[in-house]
């Protein structure tokens, strides 16, 4: 039999298998695949040439957006010739089918392709940065934000998304805390859930959901002095307590992918760390879906000298589990000649293979490539009212109130002219912050426009921008101190400009840049009612503003509707609840400065200010400027009658939080408790519960959580988790620095 016959009927074999278990595929779900798929599978890695499996390790950029530097040249020649797995940036739905008829059409198995992206914070409709959205403490909300922007991408081709991202960052000069929910690992480990259920929800045959992609494995987020890309050193100990948790939250929530992260962890890249790819991702944790590189991160095994070439790399980077070379062809070029020369197997190949088509069988992309190609979905699920309304509430929730003197906030309604100052109060572009996908920029609300769009007739809003954000010029200044003079208020609009932090976005330097200070305290100087309202994608060390500034709203980046979610706060309309999920230093200085911190054996006590051998700074308080977990409220809330009683595994702990002031109010109830002593140290608080309540005015609740042991146990030096018998002390309050505390004793 001629060989190009027995190919066609193989060929053909493979398809009437593919179609014919394609009415068993329904009713996948995201952990598993069925024996009739999985045979599907078998048949179909059969028919493939090694040239062919080797392609499905490659994923590569579309000349759609940008993302890194392109090294690629013709993706869609390689597409053609069945030497292309996935593709990422590429979106809109004809660019997609084009692509996606290219591999099913042109290319000789068929086989569909995945489309990537970086879906962070909304694709069309763009939500507050996810440190925004964290500071809201609503998982509800925060996955409902990723099932939108699940279907609003998947409405445009895309059936992958880069994220979430799950980085602990305790240091705000590194650019990309913009990216993750903060400090916190307990918060971070709810977060990355609620994302990957919100962009995956429960069925991936449903074609308004895509696979989501935790990263960036692992500990990105701990970049030595905040510099992006730097390596990561820290003890094994710190590792599995604080940066592994939220990774493996995503795992256990049935997270389809994972990428790797470009840093080092004790001398081995991630993305050639076998321990951390295979033994524990693997092995330990279960993981079954498929390993992706970041952007040429196996190409970059050269420059971190683990490697001497780029086939080693490639070895590297294969044999440690990595199954996708994001944008290196370095699989491409080299995984023939390392089969050839042993250095790796074919049954490593087929393993990596077998994980990237399980992910297209369990998205349907088998029973129908342009699943996620309809016109009528583009032109129905994008930037719905609805998504739109959930935009604007995320932007309230997600604005933390710094500080609040004498309630200059909200805006009074005496109020009638409005005076907004400052580089960031018009300007559409910063509002998107980074990593804003497929969001139209010139679709975003300003303050100004938010502003103007509520107020009320009587109430006029004027504009003067008085200096840039980063540069010395002061011609401004004259005219936005005369227009302040004339206003009955002002709100100062301050901050970075959106593509300040993010990729590549690290600071040396985190108060406000340029002559913001100085602008904002000439403004305060003329005596009127002034609120700074900032955006900005980091913790900034905003000392001099938070002296000057009667009252400071926070508001991050937030995206579409930005301008609208931050009036509906200024004006009264929403009563910020949100709490801060990062700390914020006084100076960069005290960096490192979170709260879950050690006691150490001389710690400093606030009653012994001038104490010399103790650990302190002679410059500056060791306290932050605002601790994790604080934000205020336009009305307030006290605290009483802290109890925690132990009942076998079991304590309860409960207080009386009372809404005091005169308006209704959610606050977010949090609950830490320490371990006075353990048999390694222990922090001075950690994170373990909390609850977003609503309080009306005048009334008391009751707030209560249930902990067990469990919830106590830490890792030990043989990195098994448990806990131990002794003295611990339960603390509620309304942030990590100011709350009640009881002990108690478990036997
Ligand atoms: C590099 C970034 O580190 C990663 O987060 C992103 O997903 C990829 N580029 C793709 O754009």
């Amino acid at each position: 039999m001629p060989n190009h016959y027995f190919s066609r009927l193989l060929l053909l074999f493979s398809c009437t298998i593919l179609f014919a278990s394609s009415v068993m595929s329904q009713g996948t779900t995201p952990s598993g695949i069925s024996p009739a798929n999985k045979a599907r599978i078998d048949a179909l890695m059969k028919s493939m040439t090694l040239d062919e499996k080797i392609g499905q390790l490659s994923l590569f950029t579309s000349d759609w957006d940008v993302t890194g530097p392109s090294l690629n040249g013709n993706y869609k020649k390689l597409i053609r010739e069945g030497k292309v797995g996935a593709i990422f940036n590429a979106y809109t739905v004809d660019y997609v089918r084009n692509l996606q008829k290219i591999a099913v059409e042109e290319s000789r198995l068929k086989i569909p392709l995945l489309f990537g992206y970086d879906v962070i914070h909304g694709h069309r409709t763009i939500f507050p940065i996810p440190l925004g959205e964290a500071c809201s403490w609503n998982l509800a909300a925060i996955e409902h934000a990723e099932r939108i922007a699940a279907t609003e991408a998947t409405a445009e081709g895309i059936n992958w998304t880069f994220a979430p991202m799950v980085d602990i960052a305790r240091d705000p000069r590194w650019g990309r805390v913009a990216e993750g929910a903060g400090e916190d690992t307990w918060l971070g480990c709810k977060i990355a859930a609620a994302r990957v259920k919100g962009f995956q929800g429960n069925d991936y045959t449903t074609n308004n959901t895509l696979i989501a992609c935790v990263k960036h494995f692992a500990a990105y987020g701990a970049a030595m002095a905040g510099r992006d890309y730097n390596t990561v050193d820290m003890s094994l100990l710190s590792l599995y307590e604080w940066y592994l948790p939220p990774y493996k939250a995503a795992v256990d929530a049935g997270v389809g992918s994972v990428m790797t992260s470009f840093n080092e962890i004790g001398g081995v890249p991630s993305t050639g760390n076998k321990w951390l790819l295979t033994d524990l991702l693997r092995n330990e944790w279960h993981f079954n879906g498929f390993v992706v590189t970041d952007y040429t991160s196996i190409n970059e095994m050269l420059n971190h000298g683990i490697a001497g070439t780029i086939k080693d790399a490639a070895r590297l980077a294969l044999n440690a589990g990595v199954d996708m070379d994001m944008q290196g062809s370095t699989y491409l070029n080299s995984l023939d000649s390392l089969l050839k020369e042993k250095n790796i197997t074919f049954s490593r190949i087929d393993d990596a293979v077998r994980v990237i088509l399980e992910a297209k069988m369990k998205l349907g992309l088998f029973d129908d490539p342009f699943r996620y190609c309809s016109r009528e979905r583009q032109e129905k699920d994008i930037m719905t009212p609805e998504a739109l309304a959930s935009a604007r509430k995320m932007v309230s929730e997600s604005c933390v109130l710094l500080k609040n003197e004498k309630n200059t906030l909200p805006i009074p309604a005496s109020a009638k002219k409005i005076a907004v100052i400052g580089p960031l109060g018009d300007s559409k572009k910063d509002m998107l912050g980074n990593w804003s996908a497929a969001g139209n920029w010139e679709k975003c609300v300003t303050l100004l426009e938010g502003l103007k769009a509520k107020a009320g007739t009587g109430v006029e809003i004027f504009y003067e921008k008085g200096c840039n954000v980063n540069d010395d010029d002061r011609t401004g200044f004259d005219a936005a101190l005369k227009l302040a003079t004339k206003a009955d208020f002002v709100i100062l609009a301050l901050g970075e400009n959106g593509w300040m932090s993010g990729e590549a976005s690290s600071r040396a330097h985190i108060d406000l840049p340029g002559v913001q200070n100085d602008l904002a305290e000439a403004v305060v100087k003329t005596g009127k009612p002034v609120a700074a309202v900032l955006f900005n994608g980091r913790p900034l060390a905003i000392t001099r503003l938070s002296a000057a500034a009667p009252a400071i709203l926070e508001t991050w980046f937030g995206g579409t509707q930005a301008g609208n979610g931050i009036s509906d706060v200024l004006f009264g309309d929403f009563n910020p609840s949100g709490k801060l999920t990062m700390t914020f230093p006084r100076t960069e200085g005290q960096i490192p400065v979170f709260y879950n911190a050690k006691n150490t054996g001389r710690p400093y006590q606030s009653s012994d200010p001038g104490a010399k051998y103790v650990s302190r700074y002679l410059d500056c308080p060791n306290d932050p400027l605002y601790p994790f977990g604080f934000g205020l409220s336009y009305t307030t809330f006290t605290y009483s009658g802290i109890s925690a009683v132990v009942s076998g595994n079991k304590v309860t702990i409960t207080a009386q939080v009372k809404n005091a002031g005169n308006r209704d109010g959610e606050e977010v109830v949090q609950l830490y408790v320490q371990d006075k002593v353990g048999s390694i140290t222990r922090p001075v608080k950690e994170l373990k519960g909390f609850q977003k309540v609503m309080i009306k005015k005048g009334e008391s609740k009751s707030i209560m959580f249930n902990i067990t042991t469990d919830d106590l146990a830490f890792y030990h030096p043989d990195l098994k988790k448990s806990w131990e018998p002794g003295e611990f002390v339960a603390y509620i309050g309304t942030s990590s620095a100011e709350t009640l505390s009881a002990p108690f004793y478990i036997k």
